[in-house]
């Protein structure tokens, strides 16, 4: 089995962006997680394509971008431009979501459907044929540093009932080495994992830890 682990940029020093990101990197990540928030749909806002941009060149992780935008389909383009490899849109922003999937897919990156806690896992009925992976968020989405919900859980284990054993399942927020086996366990496959990782000096550490105790069962 393979667990990948993906730090959240969101926790990062913001004045140190290429140090902070070359720490996961040579740590062991498999993917940077990037958040990208509006302030509309999320209270709070951050970045977007021109500052991903810049941070392309200086890493060889995959960029995992997180859209937490009230109005996703014209960053698509400029997000594929910046070199997103995998793009995440909420199903509650997206009113044409076949539309803005297929949009994704043709701007060459890997489409990926998002699920605020109270959304019901039957609205990835349909759309999920045309993702790549699915998301599931285990807090609120808008910062880091939040405690994960505990009906997450069975909410993974549904999801992964409904979209079978091959596809990528994300977790994303509040997760650590204390939950990292019941999410694998319930069948998540990428653990996203901000103040878990650079929260702490020893990002080598945090990464190996996350890795190991996800492996090593609840
Ligand atoms: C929250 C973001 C997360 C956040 C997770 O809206 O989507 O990616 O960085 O942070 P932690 O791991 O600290 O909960
Ligand atoms: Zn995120």
């Amino acid at each position: 089995m393979t667990v990948r682990i993906a730090p959240s940029l969101l926790s990062a020093d913001f004045a140190r962006l290429a140090d902070e990101i070359g720490d996961v990197q040579r740590a062991g990540a498999d993917l940077l997680h990037l958040d990208i928030m509006d302030g509309v749909f999320v209270p709070n806002l951050t970045f977007g394509p021109l500052v991903v941009a810049r941070i392309a060149p200086v890493t060889d992780l995959p960029l995992d971008a997180h859209l937490m935008v009230r109005d996703p389909d014209p960053l698509i383009g400029p997000l594929a431009e910046a070199g997103v490899a995998r793009l995440a849109v909420h199903v509650e922003t997206c009113v044409h979501l076949h539309r803005t999937l297929t949009s994704i897919r043709q701007a060459g990156m890997s489409p990926g459907l998002t699920l605020n806690p109270a959304t019901a896992v039957t609205t990835l009925a349909e759309a999920v044929a045309w993702s790549d992976f699915v998301l599931v968020m285990s807090v609120n989405p808008g910062f880091g540093g939040q405690r994960f919900i505990p009906e997450s859980l069975d909410k993974i284990r549904r999801v992964r009932q409904l979209v079978g054993p091959d596809l990528d399942i994300a977790v994303d927020g509040g997760v650590d080495p204390d939950n990292a086996g019941a999410l694998v366990e319930h069948g998540a496959t990428t653990l996203i994992a901000g103040s878990s990782v650079f929260g702490r000096s020893d990002r080598s550490a945090a990464v190996t830890e996350l890795r190991t105790r996800a492996l090593a069962g609840a």
